[in-house]
């Protein structure tokens, strides 16, 4: 997964490029590299290893006066990061120059087609295969022009790609194509912007096309014509973005993370939106789909969002009458899943751009389920290979740890579950009503969970030297440790895990002893005694523990002590992760400052994970 950028107009292109640089180095940033076509239609390319700011202090950008060029900023998959592997990439007469996000699965049997036509490989990268590849077929046939040679070297390629080409052959052109990996078109005035989402160019623009699968499009400075891969035309549809180029910086907040963390009251009233608006039913954009037809349903999605999934699994069941199962798409892909048309698949995505999600969907939709996405990328790929669509409104969300993504989630699976219910006329299931009001209250009562930042960074300090941290629950408590162990580990890097309660005795309370860390939630009445004598257990046997809850517990027969009970506001069990879940992404958030990580680009992790 890397990020691309380009510009053609009036203006100096490389401040362009690097500022589009700068916003996607979520999306990898272990080299960085850019082309521009000098005025004198000498095409220049620069590179440097790390992150985008080595590229931008590098003096040799100081000759790049041209208003054409491209950039990238990797994250490796194939080919170690170095300097020669870091995009652009050239054919070998350097006629063609690209950047590419994705991955060419037929590398090795383009290579040795290319090497049996005189060309050499000169990185370690697949990408270089793409340059060389439309060079052979221009160098084939000129006379039916450059888009031509690209429209039949895409077709030679297989996997994923968001490419950008430009050559000096080209004067005013830049050539973008997709398949699989994101890519969108910013529209100015005399110039036009590529790059690999939204927020990188919002700044410059707020009027895009999205370039769908298997689509080429070529910008000149006034103008964007499109092509299927056969090259014939097609009409495109311009959107306007209301994000506001603010959102997409940090407020003020020291990171990303920290500013999304409190962003999700507001988050969550958008995404909440006119759902509730009209009193006699819920308003979704599902008209048309009858219910009544589908007799399971999953819920498919990776990391933050399958918690999200695991975390709602219980409203479906209990008021849409659905047995729901819940799976990690990048197992479900290769199952031999039990699904047919009387299947509703949920897939779940921030990015709408995650491979393994998008290939779990494309193996329902093969089976004839009936795909409904919770996405909150505006025309991501995901979006646009799904029957419905429902959009979570928690806006750019940077920070590599997805946090309002995932309450947005929670809060818009609980409004599908409750407008099932609706539709197949179950709505007078006893809490129906109960949990409108839960829902609609939530912005309030996370706000209120914000509050306790404070107290949480005390805890925080208490813990951060730690090796190990336990996360235990029970039913939705235990989908909630789910995910406060996963932001845990992804952001300070200490090892942790989420644990049934229930489970404890049956091996992991050996692991317990003098000092080890753990933390209990406790949302739900029915159980709530059962994780307390839990925790006690735990206490006894010499942890130090943390104890979440919006339960009256009486703690007084027990060996808990007062002050490590963290209380959040009272809600019903079925929505409670979007608020419990709140002080363990500040706990996890002031631990990782505590060790000064970087938390909104962790190691070895990128935002959207776009390849295998
Ligand atoms: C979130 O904290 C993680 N970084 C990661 O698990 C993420 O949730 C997962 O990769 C799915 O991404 P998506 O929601 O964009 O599909």
């Amino acid at each position: 997964m890397c990020g691309i950028v380009g510009y053609i107009g009036t203006k100096k292109a490389v401040p362009v490029l690097i500022n589009g640089l700068l916003s996607l180095e979520y999306r990898g940033y272990d080299s960085a590299g850019l082309a521009v076509l000098n005025h004198s239609s000498a095409l220049k390319i620069v590179k440097d290893m790390g992150r985008v700011k080595n590229l931008q202090n590098n003096p040799e950008l100081d000759s790049l006066d041209g208003s054409l060029g491209i950039a990238h900023t990797r994250w490796a998959t194939r080919g170690a990061p170095s300097k020669n592997n870091s995009h652009p990439h050239t054919d070998n007469s350097e006629t063609f120059t690209v950047v590419h996000n994705g991955i060419i699965e037929n590398y090795d049997e383009l290579k040795s087609f290319l090497a049996d036509n005189g060309y050499t490989l000169h990185t370690e990268t697949d990408t270089e295969i793409i340059p060389n590849l439309i060079h052979y077929y221009y160098s084939k046939n000129s006379e039916s022009g450059i888009l031509s040679a690209v429209s039949n070297a895409l077709k030679k390629l297989e996997g994923s790609f968001a490419i950008e080409v430009i050559s000096p052959l080209l004067k005013d052109t830049i050539i973008v194509a997709k398949k699989d990996s994101p890519v969108v078109i910013g529209v100015g005035e005399g110039e036009n912007y590529v790059a690999s989402d939204i927020p990188a160019i919002l700044s410059y623009t707020r009027k895009f096309y999205f370039l769908e699968d298997f689509e080429i499009a070529e910008l000149t400075s006034d103008s964007v014509k499109f092509y299927d891969f056969d090259l014939n035309s097609i009409n495109k549809e311009i959107k306007d973005i209301e994000w506001d180029a603010v959102a997409s910086e940090k407020n003020g907040y020291d990171d990303y993370m920290l500013k999304e963390i409190f962003e999700q009251p507001t988050a969550i009233r958008e995404t909440i939106g006119t759902a509730f608006a009209s009193d006699d039913k819920i308003n979704l954009p599902l008209d048309g789909l009858d219910f009544s037809k589908f007799n399971k349903m999953y819920i498919i999605a990776c990391g933050t969002a399958m918690h999200a999934g695991l975390a709602t699994k219980y409203i479906f069941e209990k008021f849409a009458k659905f047995q729901c199962e819940v799976d990690m798409a990048s197992e479900f892909r290769y199952r031999d899943p039990l699904i047919d048309e009387h299947t509703l698949c949920i897939f779940i995505s921030q990015s709408g751009e995650t491979a393994d999600t998008i290939a779990a969907l494309k193996l329902a939709k093969d089976h004839g389920s009936t795909t409904i996405s919770i996405v909150n990328v505006i025309g991501s790929s995901i979006t646009r290979l799904s029957d419905y669509v429902l959009y979570t409104h928690a806006g750019p969300e940077i920070a590599v740890a997805s946090t309002k993504a995932y309450t947005c989630q929670v809060t818009l699976l609980s409004i599908l579950a409750m407008y099932i219910a609706e539709n197949k006329g179950l709505s007078n299931i006893d809490g129906f009503n109960e949990l409108k009001s839960d829902i609609i209250a939530l912005p309030e009562k996370v706000k209120s969970a914000l509050e306790l930042s404070d107290s949480i960074k005390e805890l925080a300090k208490q813990n951060y030297t730690k090796k190990d941290m336990f996360y235990i629950g029970r039913i939705t408590d235990y989908a909630i440790c789910m995910e406060g162990s996963l932001k845990l580990k992804e952001i300070s890097y200490i090892h942790s895990e989420a644990y049934a309660a229930g489970e404890l005795k049956h091996g992991t309370i050996a692991l317990i002893e003098d000092g080890t860390s753990v933390i209990g939630v406790i949302t739900n009445p029915q159980i709530s005694s059962k994780t307390l004598s839990n925790l006690d257990e735990v206490v006894t046997r010499g942890a130090n523990i943390i104890l979440v809850t919006n339960q009256d517990v009486d703690v007084s027969s027990t060996n808990i002590e007062e002050n490590s009970i963290i209380r959040i506001p009272k809600c019903s069990p079925l929505v409670s992760p979007v608020i419990a879940v709140v002080p363990l992404q500040l706990f996890a958030y002031h631990t990782a400052k505590f060790k000064e990580l970087d938390v909104d680009k962790p190691r070895n992790l990128a935002k959207s994970v776009t390849v295998e």
